[in-house]
């Protein structure tokens, strides 16, 4: 079950593309010239290969724009115990379609991620489809109880090199015991990932709490729910030296609180949803379920105080919280539905458009909270490396001039709970490489 290695420095590696891969006329980053890009078993051998090299397979960039493969560092696949909405294979072709060479998929499934064995099912399933690397997150309480902590230490040391730990659904709400689960996190130096949701605050919530919510007569989630748990938690990453990460962060206040985190040297990490930084509570009015998601949509002064920590670093990470739902979870009474939104496949194209077509940013940005910042944040070799030379070639071609509409129909999960659902973007991924294998091709 467990093996005797030590946490592996490069991690364990499916079969990588063997042979030559040509990517050409390529923009790394979008700076520059087109190049062409030679991939020789898996490893990046020349970002200047001449016109007349030649390869086993080839793609066309057609002048495109090539960013590290994208990590996502918290999504739910739902396997095992809910494959009606998701499994890993089907997670894995989400992934790949937007972009992703490594995912992070959250504890909460049944039986719950909370012993070694499991983890490494999850892992080994994840390897064997192929297409994304699929981490494994442990729980941090058994069965997500929050009442006993897991054995982070044989979690880490088996075959699934579990990093990072979380009750993410659900928040660990008893502060003595985050205490020592943060002790132990800093003694086996694993990434503990909160769920900011002090839970008397929000025992029947289901939208933000605010004038959007008490015109529709909905039960509200205020803003200090998160943040008084940010606060908390802040303050036990300081006196206990952990490594704490907030999943989700949706309030302006939480920003605040980052912010004041940062100026102090106090080690805590943060990310945002795509869904966050573009949709309000403004959309509950139409209550549809597909809205639904946990923190809740907030309101447009939230949405900008989260686009503005990211630009500054207060936020390090964009990270999907892709939840799917089977169809019954959600075709119901909004107070009624899972909590929960796709997103894989709209990531890449959300931040493009908010923040490089927009013109606030460069693909540089992109590439940090969406590939390298994640990346080092979960401590995960072999991924977020930069575009040179000997580097594992985990890639992301990104088509920068394009018009398309999301739809549900047409995503990889058998979910449909896309919010985005008719939204035009005008960026997507065009193609994924995993160590040199075409994980996705448009073409
Ligand atoms: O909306 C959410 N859905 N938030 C979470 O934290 C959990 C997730 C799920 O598992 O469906
Ligand atoms: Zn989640």
């Amino acid at each position: 079950m467990t093996s005797d290695k030590n946490f592996p420095a490069t991690g364990p590696l499916s079969d990588p593309g063997e042979g030559s891969l040509l990517i050409r006329n390529v923009r790394p980053y979008g700076e520059g010239e087109a190049r062409n890009v030679l991939v020789q078993d898996g490893v990046i051998a020349s970002l200047d290969a001449a016109e007349d090299t030649s390869a086993d397979r080839e793609i066309d960039g057609k002048g495109r724009v090539l960013l590290p493969g994208l990590v996502d560092m918290h999504v739910h696949l739902r396997e095992p115990g809910n494959e009606e909405a998701e499994t890993i294979e089907s997670g894995s072709r989400a992934a790949a379609r937007g972009g992703f060479t490594a995912v992070f998929t959250m504890a909460n499934n049944t039986p719950v991620t909370d012993e070694p064995t499991l983890a490494e099912a999850i892992w080994n399933k994840g390897q064997k489809v192929g297409l994304c690397d699929v981490h494994a997150v442990g729980a941090i309480t058994r069965g997500l109880e929050g009442e006993h902590i897991t054995e982070f230490s044989m979690m880490k040391q088996s075959d699934a090199a579990v990093r990072m730990f979380s009750d993410d659904g659900k928040c660990v709400q008893n502060a003595a015991l985050m205490r020592r689960a943060a002790e132990y996190a800093r003694g086996v130096d694993v990434l503990l990932a909160q769920h900011a949701q002090e839970g008397t605050l929000t025992a029947k919530s289901v939208a933000h709490e605010g004038p959007v919510a008490s015109e529709l007569g909905l039960e509200g989630w205020p803003r200090a729910a998160e943040e008084s748990i940010v606060a908390r938690d802040i303050l036990i990453a300081r006196d206990y030296g952990a490594r704490i990460h907030f999943c989700h962060i949706s309030t302006a206040g939480s920003v605040e609180l980052l912010r004041w985190a940062k100026s102090q040297g106090i080690k805590v990490t943060a990310e945002v949803t795509p869904h966050h930084l573009l949709l309000t509570d403004e959309r509950l009015r139409t209550y549809d379920a597909v809205n639904r998601v946990n923190p809740p949509l907030r309101e447009q002064s939230d949405v900008d105080a989260l686009r503005e920590a990211l630009l500054d670093g207060t936020i390090q990470a964009v990270a999907t919280d892709h939840a799917p739902h089977a169809d019954e979870f959600k075709a119901c009474e909004f107070e009624h539905a899972n909590p929960g939104m796709l997103g894989l496949e709209t990531s890449l194209a959300i931040i493009a458009d908010t923040f490089v077509k927009s013109g606030k940013a460069d693909w540089r940005f992109v590439a940090k909270v969406m590939s390298e910042q994640p990346a080092e944040i979960t401590q995960l070799p072999g991924h977020g490396r930069p575009i040179a030379e000997g580097e594992p070639a985990n890639l992301t071609l990104v088509d920068e001039d394009c018009t398309w509409t999301a739809k549900a129909e047409d995503v990889e999960s058998p979910a449909n709970n896309l919010p985005f659902e008719g939204m035009e973007f005008h960026t997507r991924v065009a193609a994924t490489i995993l160590r040199g294998k075409v994980t996705f091709n448009e073409q």
